[in-house]
């Protein structure tokens, strides 16, 4: 590169997005490809852990071509390979660990492993506007629920994490509940906004203590109970107001643990990533509450708070790379390593 910095191809499949993406030392990206799966798995309305994996493996050379075409390169032109090593469904995990390796091995390449909650972290470093630690972080999507303190590039600590659902599984599972599509977090959120948000008096988890970590599953149970005593025709002429209720419950969680860890932490900088930052509650919610107290906020654009593999590129560059041939043992978890 003219600018003296190194390109990393970066592979992430730790759910159900097969993602590639070609980013500079510096932070810049050079494409950044994602072939979602969620057609195929809608019909069950949910992950299929075989199935994505199945998946991953018919798409995962297409999606790195593309990666590589896009960006204007070859595979030699590249100085790092990257993938998303934990946390995450094993299977789906295995192929880009796998296809990643194999890639730095033939090209003689150095590796680094990136855990996934670091890369959603790392999404806030990209350019054009890298937000600097330190600053807090709120991860929220259909697979996580967790708030980080990030002091540093390479790495963050955990402050909270959800106990039971994450908090777009249960607006996926409350979508599902009101006969919409799958992942309905965003069909909800469109719902929600021809509601009243106080129709229905929904509990908010972990409402009381010190503990920054959240839980859905009281309220996803509150709305089992409020579907099964309305009934299907009352269930669908409220729907609105079921979306709207849900949706304020859901916020208000994760705003209470968000309020509480900048109190603790002394924070200036908030940063909000995952699929369920696309929420149009929480990000005015989230935009009052940084005015209100000052603080600088940081939402990173949609297609890099969802799942994609620039963010694990991006996580790559503050991490040590492994040379050839020490990488080749490296395995993949289901759990995360902080
Ligand atoms: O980060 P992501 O694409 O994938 C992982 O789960 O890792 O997040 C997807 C989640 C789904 O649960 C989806 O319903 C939710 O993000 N989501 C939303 C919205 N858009 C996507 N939830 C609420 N409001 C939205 N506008
Ligand atoms: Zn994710």
């Amino acid at each position: 590169m003219e600018d003296g910095s190194l390109l990393i191809l970066a592979i992430e499949t730790s759910c159900d997005d097969t993602c590639a993406a070609v980013v500079t030392t510096g932070g810049r990206i050079l494409s950044n490809v994602v072939s979602s799966q969620d057609r195929f798995h809608e019909r069950y309305g949910g992950v299929v852990p075989e199935v994505a994996s199945r998946h991953h493996l018919e798409l995962v050379n297409a999606v790195v071509d593309d990666a590589l075409q896009t960006a204007g390169i070859e595979l030699r032109d590249a100085g790092l390979v990257a993938a998303t090593s934990r946390p995450g469904l094993i299977g789906a995990l295995l192929v880009g660990l796998s296809t990643a390796k194999a890639l730095a091995a033939a090209a003689r390449l150095p590796f680094t492993a990136v855990d996934h909650l670091h890369g959603h972290v790392a999404a806030n470093f990209l350019e054009p506007e890298p937000l600097e630690p330190p600053f807090l972080c709120l991860i929220a999507s259909g697979g996580h629920t967790l708030l980080a303190s990030v002091e540093d590039h390479g790495g963050y600590t955990l402050l909270g994490s959800t106990r039971d659902d994450a908090a777009g599984e249960a607006l996926d599972k409350a979508a599902r509940m009101m006969g919409l599509g799958y992942p309905g977090g965003a069909e909800l959120d469109r719902l929600a906004r021809g509601g009243d948000p106080a129709a229905f008096d929904f509990p908010v988890g972990m409402r009381r203590g010190d503990s920054l970590d959240f839980s859905f599953s009281g309220l996803k149970t509150a709305l089992v109970y409020k579907v099964r005593e309305l009934g299907e025709a009352a269930t669908l002429a409220r729907r609105s107001d079921l979306a709207a209720s849900f949706e304020r419950a859901v916020v208000d969680s994760l705003l209470l643990k968000v309020e509480q860890a900048l109190d603790s932490t002394g924070a200036t900088r908030l940063a909000i990533g995952g699929g369920v930052a696309a929420n149009s509650l929480l990000r005015r919610e989230v935009a009052d509450l940084c005015e209100e107290k000052g603080l600088e906020l940081k939402i990173p654009p949609p297609a890099l708070c969802t799942d994609n593999a620039a963010m694990i590129a991006s996580a790559a560059r503050f991490l040590e790379p492994v040379p050839y041939p020490g990488f080749l043992a490296f395995d993949a978890f289901a759990r995360s390593a902080a």
